[in-house]
């Protein structure tokens, strides 16, 4: 099998595919069938976009390590923007977290929605570890704890000492101020070289976010846990980053133990129309 596969039988030479190709590298042979032009294929993204637009279902891109997911083209259009609206207005920032774990379903479900979020060049290079375990998100809280105090003793300039004070104190009077009572932490990771590594990493979970509301679950992003584990190697390493990664973000999740009855007050968005 070839990279670029072709079922000439279902083709009806429309030419949608080549028009589709972000990175031109198909052409239409004889006007009557595409092609992938000589000696490109190391440039193709495998973003599928030819697959995904052909009427026919003719083309087939080899793609290793795929994994199927249901056929749901064609629902676009089935969720309206009052329904998304209704979602991403009524997400909210969740601190008071219940301590069960979560499904393994449906955090399955939740990296099911990340592997489609896009990528820059499609690379998909983004791992995840989940400490779905309230005691163990415990013991990361008490690690970065342990950084803080040791930050309080060298600080880089005192905004961070003020930080890192304050979540001391927090800490000592039995609160959770870096992870918020979550039983369940997601941590994405990349390799420290990838220039798109992060923006990747945060567009999946944010994704990753509003789709976790629709299970039921609420969410916070790990600010803390991110600013400890590229600060600290030994944090990185106590959540389990391998060697030659490095974290992208974090979020919390789990179930409410409370319930927001309205929407708060936001910016209006400054846009320049032009
Ligand atoms: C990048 C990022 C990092 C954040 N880090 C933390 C954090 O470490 N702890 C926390 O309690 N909230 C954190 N938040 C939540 C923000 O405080 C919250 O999104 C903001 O106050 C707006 O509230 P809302 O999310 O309920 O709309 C973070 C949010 C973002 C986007
Ligand atoms: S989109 Fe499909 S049907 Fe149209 S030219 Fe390409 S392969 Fe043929
Ligand atoms: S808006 Fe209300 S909840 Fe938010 S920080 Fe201010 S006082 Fe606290």
């Amino acid at each position: 099998m070839s990279l670029f596969n072709l079922d000439r039988e279902k083709c009806i030479s429309c030419g949608q595919c080549v028009e589709i190709c972000a990175s031109n590298l198909l052409v239409m042979k004889d006007t009557e069938y595409p092609v992938m032009r000589e000696g490109m294929e190391g440039r193709c993204l495998k973003c599928g976009h030819c697959e995904a637009i052909c009427p026919g279902g003719a083309i087939d891109i080899e793609y290793e390590g795929a994994g199927a997911v249901p056929d749901v083209s064609g629902v676009k259009g089935e969720i309206g923007y009052e329904q998304f609206a209704k979602l991403a207005f009524s997400r909210r920032s969740l601190r008071n977290f219940k301590s069960r774990a979560i499904e393994r379903e449906k955090l399955e479900k939740l990296f099911e929605i990340a592997r489609y979020a896009p990528t820059g060049v499609n690379i998909q290079s983004e791992s995840w570890i989940v400490i779905n375990d309230r005691e163990k998100v415990e013991k990361i809280v008490d690690a970065i704890i342990g950084w803080a105090k040791a930050v309080t003793e060298n600080p880089p300039n005192e905004m961070m000492k003020g930080l890192c004070e304050h979540l001391i104190a927090a800490r000592e009077a039995g609160k959770d101020p870096i992870c918020r009572t979550a039983p369940c932490l997601i941590v994405a990771y990349d390799r420290v070289e990838n220039t798109f590594a992060q923006i990747n990493s945060v567009i999946a979970l944010a994704q990753m976010d509003l789709a976790a509301q629709t299970l039921g679950l609420g969410t916070c992003w790990g600010g803390f846990v991110q600013i400890a584990a590229s600060a600290s190697p030994q944090v990185a390493k106590f959540i389990g980053i391998p060697e030659g990664f490095a974290p992208q973000y974090a979020l919390m999740a789990g179930y409410p133990n409370i319930e927001f009855k309205r929407i708060p007050k936001r910016n209006t968005a400054r846009v320049i129309w032009k």
